[in-house]
């Protein structure tokens, strides 16, 4: 199965593609350059856009006094609700110090204490400081900023900005050996192109879009898990869709659509309460943690709230945060322009979709189960955060699997394949299904589901699978990437009979001892689906 779209009229070639220039993307591109290897990046916008550079509260690495490894490797692990790679957790939380000291020496600059040492915070799940921030919650902009900087100085890497990847282009014995690509450009890179190259890695971000109301960015619509899809790779984990807490809620129906501010949980760890709409404090008592406890709790029990007193949100009381405008300026811009004063008023909040803890499903070194094709970053399902991320562990994860990737590729990478066409099927859905597939899936597949929201959801969902377009272009092109990623979340949400994580179910409450075992979701070229079990390596 591939999606509608005119043959290729251009060609470009190197040893790597990286698709995406997030933080697992820049990472992996300037690591593979240190194995002397020409790299193409594409990126489908401007070249920052992407979730990184939205990064609030920072980035969680055991650098603090007292802290260590094993410490975050507990806390991740309890995060991740039983579902966690303990081998992925290991490679993450071993080498984040050394992979954030590179980050360091690239010229990436954090926070500093009055005593000159790195500043650390806390976040939702960790039990000591240990999240690294710059411009106080404007950790992604600071880290962007630096590997943009370093890839820029790089000749090595090529950058194409506003290409957007269809497909993977894979050879006769089904190897990916490059990508189909749409520029917007000038001159001979324009329209539809193919690229080859002898790997391709995926860090093409999030899937937020898929839902009505996300922290993520407009280019989050899950193009590269859609795509690993089509080319046969396995996708795991896809059911477990981290809602953030604090998502400023907004009295205004038009404002209440597609990207929607983040209050960041550091605003939770520099002391803000959360208060229900009788003023009282609801998550005492509910886990040791209170308000930090990890973030599916705090979501569940916001969300809960919400439904027993039947109001559209609860409240964020940062009043007696310290020097908030200062501590906090991205946030403190954003509460402003809507009206508020967080150093005297309530924030309001509601949970949204904020991060695919699942994705294509990878070993440590960054393969998918496509030979030629890996993937990096919020695209992949390592396994490391297994059925809820541990807050500030997903630029970590970009900037340590990003090295591991490119270690791999510089030792196995085999001569340029050439292209076939492998399968004559052909999808594309009409853009105007966008807002009904986000409804439909924050309606049925959202915080809670239940068997009756998710057959109902996926009801709907058939019918919009209906309606097919014959003109291809980008909004064709992204509204049936997420199409095929709905039905994936779906189809898996379904199979999982109970709660765990991020995935909660009204009709299984409790988290069952058969379910510790991934969902492995697989979609073939004649466009039927298979799912199938894996168990998690503890
Ligand atoms: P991204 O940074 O999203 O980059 C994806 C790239 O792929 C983009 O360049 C995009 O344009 C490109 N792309 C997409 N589709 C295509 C296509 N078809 N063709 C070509 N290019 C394509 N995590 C933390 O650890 N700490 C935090 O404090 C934190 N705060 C967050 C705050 C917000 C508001 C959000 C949204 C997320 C936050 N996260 C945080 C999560 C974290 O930012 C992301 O998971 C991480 O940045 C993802 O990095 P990435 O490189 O995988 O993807
Ligand atoms: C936040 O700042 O609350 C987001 C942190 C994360 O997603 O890791």
């Amino acid at each position: 199965m591939k999606l509608l779209a005119p043959n290729p009229g251009w060609t470009v070639q190197a040893d790597v593609i990286v698709i995406g220039s997030g933080v697992a993307g820049l990472t992996t591109a300037l690591n593979l350059r240190a194995a002397n290897l020409s790299v193409l990046l594409v990126t489908k916008a401007k070249i920052d856009e992407g979730s990184t550079k939205w990064a609030q509260g920072g980035i969680a690495a055991a650098l603090g006094p007292g802290d260590s490894p094993d410490q975050h490797k507990s806390d991740t692990l309890i995060a991740g609700a039983g579902l966690c790679d303990e081998d992925a957790v290991n490679i993450l939380v071993t080498k984040g110090p050394e992979a954030v000291r590179k980050l360091i020496a690239r010229g990436a600059v954090f926070d500093k204490s009055s005593t000159g040492e790195i500043d650390l915070t806390r976040e939702g799940g960790h039990h000591r400081n240990r999240i690294l921030h710059a411009g106080g919650d404007a950790t992604g902009a600071e880290v962007s900023r630096a590997l943009l900087a370093a890839v820029h100085d790089d000749h090595g890497i090529e950058v194409i900005e506003h290409a957007l990847v269809i497909d993977a282009l894979q050879d006769e014995f089904g190897r990916v050996c490059g990508v189909s690509v749409h520029v917007i450009g000038e001159g001979s890179r324009d329209g539809v192109g193919q690229a080859l190259a002898r790997a391709v890695v995926i860090a093409t971000g999030g899937l937020g879009q898929v839902y009505s109301q996300t922290t993520n960015p407009s280019v989050s619509t899950g193009d590269g898990v859609a795509m690993a899809l089509r080319a046969g790779a396995a996708v795991a984990d896809v059911e477990f869709i981290q809602f953030h807490p604090t998502v400023l809620w907004r009295d205004n129906p038009a404002g209440q659509e597609g990207q929607q501010p983040l209050i960041s949980e550091a605003v939770r760890g520099e002391g803000a309460l959360l208060l229900n709409h009788k003023g009282e404090r609801f998550m005492l008592g509910k886990h040791e943690l209170a308000e930090l406890a990890p973030r599916d709790i705090v979501a569940k029990e916001i969300f809960n709230q919400m439904k027993t007193a039947n109001v559209p949100h609860v409240w964020l009381d940062a009043t007696h945060v310290h020097d908030f405008p200062e501590r906090f300026p991205t946030i403190f811009q954003s509460c402003n322009e809507n009206g508020i004063d967080p150093r005297v008023q309530l924030i309001p909040i509601a949970p949204a979709s904020h991060y695919a803890s699942g994705g294509v499903l990878v070993n440590l070194v960054g393969q998918t189960t496509v030979p030629g094709l890996y993937a990096c970053g919020e695209t992949a399902c390592t396994g490391a955060h297994g059925a809820n991320r541990l807050a500030s562990n997903s630029l970590l994860e970009g900037l340590v699997f990003g090295a591991a990737i490119s270690e791999d590729i510089s030792k196995n990478l085999p001569p340029q394949g050439t292209p076939v066409k492998r399968s004559e099927e052909t999808l594309l859905l009409d853009p105007a299904i966008r807002l009904s597939i986000q409804l439909s899936m924050t309606e049925g597949a959202g915080v809670l589901r239940s068997e009756k929201s998710l057959r109902e959801t996926l009801n709907q969902l058939e019918q919009l699978g209906t309606r097919r377009s014959t003109a291809p272009r980008i909004e064709a092109w992204e509204v049936t990437n997420l199409y095929l990623l709905a039905v994936a979340i779906v189809r898996s949400a379904l199979e999982r009979e109970e709660s765990r994580g991020s995935h909660w179910r009204s009709d299984f409450p409790e988290s069952s001892d058969l379910w510790q075992k991934r969902i492995i979701q697989k979609f073939g070229i004649d466009g039927s689906w298979t799912t199938s079990e894996i168990e998690v390596k503890h």
